[in-house]
């Protein structure tokens, strides 16, 4: 496994040099393996990332990339499991890799909050949804029940919940798919935490609704400068809200940059397949072209570029080159990119694309 050297990273601030930094989180060399009866599934392999207060890092890549697996490792959620987390990931001075369970808690909820693609398995069917936002208030906050309410009932009316004060005390088999994401949000956002992590939030409601929802969570980022980390599949979000985006392939970074750089000046073979199996307003669903092939075993990764068996371009690297030999992550202006190809070559699959 290469790893990058930190100074070249995407989002991670020119004057990084050393060990130390000042990047609000700073995530080197975050690697995941989970030992299987086949052997060890390595989900994640060397992740590199920076944030800010006030950004939004979106997060794409196919299923089963290693979105989910990573955000995990970020909440602390795989200590106490067979999983295997390597590499650093600084929050306020703090390792969130290897923080005890212990600590993590404290950071859970009232300073990294995190919101799922299914309500349901965050809110509990036996209480109501306004008493466990209430009780997320109070784990945090030295606060009588009467002020934990209004704090919660306020909190349903800013993610829009109409007439919160009755809604508090419904169910949340009573909310609809979309209402439940906002209770959910609001859950997630009561203490006002600095880092908010998003796992596909929106992926299970209609396009509707999905548009009003991330509206709300960059509403509130804004009102609370706090930072985001947005996965999702869909390449459409991510233009809507991102501030810099991180393609996943096989559990690694292979692309990264501001999102304008992503969807206009591509640099890799992957992220070039993603674009195009995207739909747009002037294509059908059965105009999609999805990337043809499969994801590498996670149990045996190639040698050479993970993507380079899917990869229509890896002759035009030439010396079988993207089969031999594992491409380092390189970064101009911020713009990163896991390939062999030069960039005139890139430029030329763009355009005749
Ligand atoms: N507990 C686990 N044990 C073994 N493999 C796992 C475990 N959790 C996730 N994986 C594997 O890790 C890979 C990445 O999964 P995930 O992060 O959920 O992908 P996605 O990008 O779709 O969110 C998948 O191949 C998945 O099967
Ligand atoms: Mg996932």
């Amino acid at each position: 496994m290469t790893h990058t050297p930190l100074t070249q990273s995407l989002t991670r601030p020119a004057s990084f040099t050393g060990a130390t930094t000042d990047a609000f989180l700073d995530v080197r060399n975050l690697s995941v393996k989970f030992p299987t009866d086949d052997g060890l599934v390595s989900a994640v392999n060397g992740m590199d990332f920076a944030l800010e207060r006030g950004q939004t890092l979106g997060i794409v890549g196919e299923s089963g990339s290693g979105k989910s697996v990573t955000s995990q490792a970020l909440m602390g959620l795989l200590k106490g499991t067979s999983a295997q987390v390597t590499g650093q990931a600084m929050f306020q001075g703090k390792d969130l890799v290897s923080l005890p369970e212990s600590a993590m808690r404290q950071l859970r909820g009232r300073n990294i909050g995190m919101i799922f693609q299914d309500p349901l398995s965050a809110l509990h069917p036996f209480y109501t949804v306004g008493h466990q936002i209430a009780e997320a208030y109070l784990v945090h906050n030295k606060a009588s029940k009467k002020q934990a309410r209004a704090a919660a009932v306020d909190m349903l009316g800013r993610v829009g919940i109409p007439s919160p004060v009755q809604r508090f005390d419904e169910y949340p088999h009573h909310f609809s798919g979309g209402m439940r994401q906002r209770a959910m949000i609001a859950m997630a956002l009561i203490c006002e935490p600095e880092l908010l992590i998003a796992d596909e939030p929106t992926t299970a409601l209609d396009v509707t609704v999905q548009a009003q929802i991330l509206d709300l969570m960059s509403e509130l980022q804004q009102e609370t400068n706090s930072a985001l980390i947005l996965i999702t599949h869909d390449l459409g979000v991510v233009a809507e809200v991102c501030d810099d985006v991180l393609v996943m392939y096989g559990g690694q970074c292979v692309e990264s940059g501001p999102v304008d750089a992503i969807f206009y000046d591509t640099q890799h073979p992957y992220t070039l397949g993603l674009l195009n199996s995207m739909p747009t307003l002037n294509s059908s669903a059965s105009q999609l072209n999805p990337i043809p092939g499969q994801p590498p075993s996670l149990l045996d990764l190639p040698k050479g570029c993970i993507f380079s068996a899917r990869c229509q371009y890896a002759e035009l690297a030439g010396d079988s080159v993207c089969a031999k030999q594992r491409p380092e992550l390189t970064v101009e202006e911020g713009h990163g990119k896991r390939c062999h190809l030069s960039g005139p070559q890139l430029t030329t699959i763009r355009t005749s694309r």
